[in-house]
């Protein structure tokens, strides 16, 4: 049958529609098996009143359906927010797929939920995935913020532990000047989520600015190394730690988009986990770099020991601040001391790590002087080979030129293959950096 017949087929099987008004429900006949279109209905009014009533009943109640689907979907999801934000913020399925490579989260992020109503500095941040809490409920999971409750002091507030709907959190304080720190942080942290990077569930603004993580039982790498009380941290920990938080600096550096420049890297930042695993935290000094650039003028932060010469003297910013101040971990974690070592108790005379140890590493067999940096909590449980090729690392991340200076990438590979084995050490291949090279065939 040819297509010419359609109008007046359609016109037929729907006498009391007017085709002309672009508009209203229509009947379409289907085809039988013979190719032929059903016999019209005996009724001239076309389709029976009874259908008419069935399919309108069929439809209220259609209707009826889906608005119960969305209603209960829309009240699920927020049970899921208040209910157990700890699960909510853990699962990060999602957030990857949102936020992986590629992904242009951070510019569509701007036109978002906004916090109003409590500084001009807080408007225009997408907080989407992490949850809004109000001070009451901080107070009480802080016991009104008590010193008991207390574990850490930073540059920017004061740490405390929190029990929040059950769960352990840990709250960060802020007084409203610390505004821009703040909102890097938060920028950061609801956009970029790795295992070797502190987890944030929420925030709060009342009266003061809040961030609520999750809690981490070990305290931070500072306190291993340094502080009382604690067993010193086997020389494999010590590894493991490395390779961790170099993990997560490799992920905002090379996998974010934007990607990242944390800016603040020492032990005091590096959260140690109940396994002894690391997390990378305090991204409020964090810069955003842009695509291309390989490097940014900004205002000196961070802290004295931990700067490479260029952005000291010049400001310079790129990944490779991060990588200097990384190297500077490395040796702390060898020595147990600190960035600044004082020389001289009599005379105020300071002497940087770096300096300290590239004194030693300079020497044709530097194995004997560098025994004399190794933590003494360490007794002789630790490989001399194995504490030379971390102290080569940190010389190579702590070179005077940043270009000479690995990336966080090559970093864990040559910490994989440190951790895995202190023999197998020959993966030259993978640098183009000469030292590392000669550093990874052990020259
Ligand atoms: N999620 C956490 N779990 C446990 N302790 C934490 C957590 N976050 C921070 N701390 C403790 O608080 C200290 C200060 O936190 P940090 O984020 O570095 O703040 P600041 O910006 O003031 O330096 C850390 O060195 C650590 O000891
Ligand atoms: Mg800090």
């Amino acid at each position: 049958m040819s297509l010419e017949f359609l109008p007046q087929l359609l016109q037929d099987y729907n006498p009391n529609s007017n085709f002309g008004s672009g508009s209203g429900l229509v009947f379409i006949p289907g085809r039988d098996q013979g190719q032929n279109f059903p016999p019209l209905a005996s009724s001239s009014s076309g389709i029976s009143s009874g259908v008419i009533a069935g399919i309108s009943v069929a439809g209220v109640a259609g209707a009826l359906f889906l608005a119960a689907c969305i209603y209960v979907g829309f009240y699920r999801r927020k049970k899921v927010v208040e209910g157990s934000f700890l699960h909510e913020a853990a699962d990060d399925n999602a957030i990857k797929h949102r936020h992986g490579p590629g992904s242009n989260s951070e510019k569509t992020s701007e036109s978002g939920p906004l916090i109003g109503g409590v500084s001009p500095g807080l408007t225009g941040i997408t907080v989407d995935k992490s949850v809004e809490f109000s001070l009451e409920e901080l107070s009480k999971a802080t016991n009104d913020f008590s010193i008991a409750n207390k574990i850490g002091q930073g540059g920017f507030g004061a740490v405390y532990y929190a029990e929040l709907r059950g769960e352990k959190a840990a709250i960060k304080k802020m007084d409203m000047q610390a505004t821009k720190e703040f909102l890097a942080e938060l920028k950061v942290l609801t956009h970029v989520h790795h295992l070797n990077l502190v987890r944030l569930i929420g925030y709060c603004v009342e009266g003061s600015l809040f961030l609520v993580y999750e809690f981490i039982e070990n305290g931070n790498l500072n306190q291993h190394l340094r502080g009382s009380g604690r067993d010193p941290l086997p020389w494999s920990s010590r590894v493991q730690i490395a390779l961790d938080s170099a993990r997560g600096l490799e992920y905002i550096h090379e996998h974010t988009v934007p990607v990242y420049i944390h800016r603040d890297i020492k032990s005091a930042n590096i959260l140690i986990d109940k396994n002894f695993r690391a997390k990378v935290a305090d991204f409020g000094l964090t810069k955003l770099t842009e695509v291309g650039s390989s490097s940014l003028h900004t205002r000196l932060v961070g802290t004295f020991g931990y700067m490479p010469p260029e952005y000291a003297q010049y400001g310079d910013v790129s990944s490779k601040t991060d990588v200097y101040a990384f190297g500077v971990v490395l040796y702390e974690l060898i020595s147990a001391k600190e960035a600044i070592v004082k020389t001289n108790e009599v005379v105020t005379e300071s002497k940087g790590l770096v300096s300290l140890f590239e004194g030693v590493l300079s020497q044709p067999d530097p194995r004997e002087n560098l025994q004399k940096l190794v933590d003494p909590r360490l007794d002789d449980n630790y490989s001399i080979d194995s504490v030379l090729k971390l102290a080569h690392l940190a010389k190579a991340c702590t070179q005077e030129n940043p270009q000479l200076r690995p990336s966080m990438r090559s970093i864990v590979v040559a910490l994989m293959t440190l951790s895995s084995s202190t023999d197998d050490w020959d993966v030259g291949s993978f640098y183009k950096n000469q030292d590392l090279v000669n550093l990874m065939s052990g020259r």
